[in-house]
């Protein structure tokens, strides 16, 4: 197996588990937390008429969102699971404008120019690719059309690398990116950067490590390098935090849209 294949294989394996959680409102709050503030930031490019594509969509979390406001949304994603999930949910509430299908996002099975709005949350820091992903939200954009990418991403400054800690808890992350990078990309794919909105979330360890299945183990292990750090220790680059004595950790956020050309 390539190492594409296998990086591939890993995200099957571990977004089929996840599938379930994403289904439960009491476990999958971090995907629905920061949703409405998405969809505020997506609501200027809205319009009745527009055809939509969310990429690397997990359960279609997004493109639900705002199907009432659009003409179609089509949800891509590499996980059966994920995307079975997201159309059962679909269907319980009533919307029939929506196509869920199987595919990979560094090659989109669209024809140049076919969407007036295409957009991707938490994907950057998982896909293999994510240079080949933003080329190809590029080119299946209308020309005008809005993209916009909303990720964790690495803050620009501070020491450590988050990237260890992410994939303790899950092997399929692959790498962090700033928000710089991710900009130079949609420049680099012929987009042009109009609006970003970046903000931080100091979340709880222990609830996004059950998230995932971590092991017994590697959350002992997580737990004491982040505990380690708030002693002096070494910076895990997670920014730790003790809130009313519980263990948080801080993500940072980004919202970024460019303008196809
Ligand atoms: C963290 S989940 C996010 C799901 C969704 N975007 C959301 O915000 O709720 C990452 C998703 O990326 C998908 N994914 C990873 N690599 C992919 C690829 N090359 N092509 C399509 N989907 C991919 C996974 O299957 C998973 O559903």
């Amino acid at each position: 197996m390539s190492p594409v294949e296998k990086h591939d294989d890993t995200i099957v394996r571990e977004f089929t588990r996840q599938a379930e959680g994403f289904a439960d409102p009491r476990r999958n709050s971090a995907f629905t937390a920061q949703l409405g503030r998405l969809v505020r930031f997506l609501e200027p490019e809205l319009d009745l008429e527009d055809v939509v594509l969310e990429v690397a969509a997990g359960t279609a979390l997004v493109s639900r969102a705002i199907a009432g406001r659009v003409r179609h949304a089509t949800a891509l994603d590499l996980t059966p699971a994920m995307l079975a999930e997201g159309k059962r949910a679909a269907d319980a509430s009533g919307v029939t404008n929506m196509t869920f299908t199987r595919g990979d996002a560094t090659g989109l099975p669209y024809l140049d120019r076919s969407f007036t709005l295409v957009v991707t949350r938490f994907s950057m820091h998982q896909v293999r690719d994510p240079e080949a992903v933003v080329r190809e939200m590029v080119r299946v954009a209308r020309p005008g059309a809005a993209i916009v990418v909303a990720d964790i991403v690495r803050p620009s400054s501070g020491a450590g690398d988050p990237d260890r800690i992410e994939r303790l808890r899950d092997p399929s992350h692959a790498s962090l990116r700033t928000e710089a990078e991710i900009a130079a990309m949609l420049a680099e794919a012929g987009a042009e950067v109009r609006r970003a909105e970046r903000f931080d979330v100091v979340r709880p360890l222990d609830p996004w490590l059950a998230f995932t299945g971590t092991s017994g183990e590697t959350s002992a292990e997580v737990r004491k390098d982040l505990e380690a750090e708030l002693a002096g220790g070494a910076p895990t680059g997670m920014r730790p935090a003790l809130v009313d004595g519980v263990l948080h950790f801080t993500h940072a956020h980004a919202f970024i849209q460019a303008i196809a050309g």
